[in-house]
């Protein structure tokens, strides 16, 4: 509410200035606070006094010149000029109850579309091609996917870019081995352990010089359109692709085979684009290499920073890559804002490709590039999550851990649970439990991944959020009532009923904040404060006890209706799935 009064007396400042009743420059702190006494309205504001003297008025003129400037609004029933100069506002107390009421009556929770999409590009997931997924891309899978989901719930138009790791020298040792294995055991070629086979093929090209003279062979092979280097290169990346795609999809990541342009996709690019970079200038030759100096990063020595954008040998780099990427994104898709779900020790690199891309007009002014930077995964003894060997951990395995712990959380809670049902209950729970720890942090910092503290209903955890958002649900059941058909007029009379009221109004606030700076723990800290609000809610005013009148019943049965829906919709951009029963 304060919110609202705040901005309509923006918009009456700017109303003035356009009229010259304020000078232009001025630029007040637009105060507005809660009244002490109910008989001076809801809220005040001092804001005339804060302008009289820079317009030259008495504060009680101007402060009717204020009010004769506001925008109309349905909130504001009554204003009044009080004392020396302030405003006060009388609020329709039916104004709450209505947006209430129109939040549990919409499948969005009535947040609306915005009025101009955008087109945004998120680059999320990326993993390597034959190698396991690792646990920072879990990272990037979980919060891109978060953030790519509440930006299109907005209505904008998202692209999807999984820029998968699916180019490199390192391909030549990869087909080479591939084709020994097909050779040696072509019956059960069996790749499910794609880490044991990029250690294999690095073992032999490390060990054998014909297998070593092979594989550099195939990479000038492939890089030159071999079809049988190419068709090698293919099954790599599906077989590759299609695990990823199982792990996406027992995740609930809203990522398919559409969404993949990897690094091969621009490497047709990058000739053209050192071509290019050299013409503007920009690039210069280097003892070989083909180079950019950027004055906007030093090295030790003092002087611009060198960055390699083709090694003498003629091979391309990472960089050059993203340089190509961030042009495509503008040319092919004309991207308002591109998104980049990245580990955070890859910002220097992201910022000397951006920076040479502006330099090249290839990313002109009016396309942003955010770096949506995270910190490393640490297990509990705050080094990098790791096995108890030393080795990475494989995302399949954490999540097969995940179900078998959600399976005991349940089935200890609900001993009546079994079979199907219990499976079905704890892969939610479970899915949940890896995606909420993950995102209810600030995620630029480092995240401690910790079994104990995502699998409990205390805290901020995906299953008290699920557990809350069931529990209205047996609120209904028990009532004997279906949600869809409720109706009531919401009355907000108690406390605790206009402080949840108040609580639902803010989630247009969490789900701007999260498409605005991609940070996802924004949702879980609303939804987490929402379910308090509820939990406190319930406590003090019953619904289904004797005494409780009719008209408070239907209120409050909406306002619980208005809850659940907002929890679920909420719970939804964050790529999860709710539990009518748990
Ligand atoms: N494949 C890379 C890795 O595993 C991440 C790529 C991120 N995206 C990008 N446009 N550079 O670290």
């Amino acid at each position: 509410m304060k919110e609202h009064i705040q901005q309509l007396l923006e918009q009456t400042v700017s109303r003035l200035k356009a009229e010259a009743i304020i000078p232009a420059d001025a630029a007040p702190r637009v105060q507005v606070d809660r009244t002490k006494d109910k008989s001076h309205g809801d809220l005040a504001t001092n804001l005339a006094m804060m302008l009289a003297k820079p317009a030259k008025k008495n504060p009680r003129e101007l402060a009717g010149l204020i009010i004769d400037h506001l925008p109309a609004s349905e909130l504001v029933a009554k204003t009044e000029i009080a004392g020396p100069g302030f405003i006060n506002f009388f609020l329709d107390p039916r104004f709450l109850a209505k947006q209430i009421e129109a939040m549990a009556d919409s499948d969005r929770a009535n947040i609306a579309p915005v009025a101009a999409p955008q087109t945004i590009v998120t680059d999320y997931s990326a993993p390597n091609v034959a190698k396991e997924m690792a646990v920072h891309h879990i990272r990037s899978t979980v919060i891109g996917d978060a953030v790519t989901r509440t930006l299109e719930f907005m209505g904008h138009k998202v692209i999807r870019a999984n820029h998968i790791g699916d180019w490199g020298t390192q391909f030549g040792m990869l087909i080479a081995y591939l084709e020994k294995m097909e050779n040696e055991n072509a019956a059960d070629m069996d790749l499910s352990d794609l880490e044991a086979f990029y250690r294999e093929a690095k073992k032999n090209y490390d060990t054998d010089e014909a297998f070593a003279e092979r594989a550099r062979n195939y990479v000038v092979k492939l890089q030159g359109g071999d079809q049988y280097c190419n068709t090698m290169w293919r099954k790599l990346v599906d077989i590759t692709m299609a695990q990823n795609q199982a792990i996406y999809d027992r995740l609930g990541v809203s990522l398919s085979n559409d969404n993949i342009a990897g690094e091969s996709l621009y490497n047709p690019m990058l000739p053209e684009i050192v071509a290019d970079l050299t013409a503007q200038g920009l690039a210069v030759e280097d003892d070989g290499a083909t180079v950019v100096f950027l004055e906007e990063f030093k090295g030790k020595d003092g002087n611009p920073m060198g960055v390699i954008i083709r090694k003498r040998d003629g091979g391309y780099l990472y960089t050059t890559t993203d340089i190509a990427a961030a042009k495509y994104r503008v040319d092919n898709y004309q991207a308002d804002r591109i998104l980049y779900f990245i580990d955070s020790r890859q910002a220097q690199h992201l910022q000397q490709a951006w920076l040479i891309a502006r330099k090249a007009n290839y990313l002109p002014e009016s396309t942003t590039t955010e770096h949506c930077a995270f910190g490393m995964m640490l297990g509990k003894d705050g080094k990098p999550f790791k096995t108890r060997s030393g080795g990475t951990v494989k995302l399949a395995d954490l999540l097969e851990e995940a179900h078998q712990r959600a399976v005991k959380l349940i089935g200890d809670k609900n001993p009546d649970l079994q079979g199907d049902e219990l499976e079905r209950i704890a892969h939610t729970v479970a899915m949940a439990a890896v995606k909420y720890s993950d995102l209810n942090k600030n995620r630029t910092t480092d995240y401690v991944f910790d079994w104990d503290n995502m699998l409990t209903f205390e805290g901020n955890t995906a299953p008290y959020m699920l557990y809350a958002y069931s529990r209205i649900q047996s609120i209904f059941r028990k009532a004997g009532i279906d949600a869809a058909s409720l109706n009531g007029e919401i009355t907000l009379s108690h406390e605790k009923e206009e402080a949840l009221a108040n609580k639902l109004a803010q989630f247009n606030d969490a789900v701007n904040g999260v498409a605005n700076k991609g940070m996802p723990h924004l949702m879980c800290t609303y939804l987490y404060e929402l379910a308090g609000a509820f939990m406190s809610f319930y406590e003090a005013c019953p619904i289904n006890k004797d005494g409780v009148s009719e008209q408070d019943k239907a209120s409050r049965l909406r306002l619980c209706q208005a809850t659940a829906n907002t929890l679920k919709v909420g719970l939804s951009l964050l790529g999860i799935d709710v539990l009518e029963r748990m």
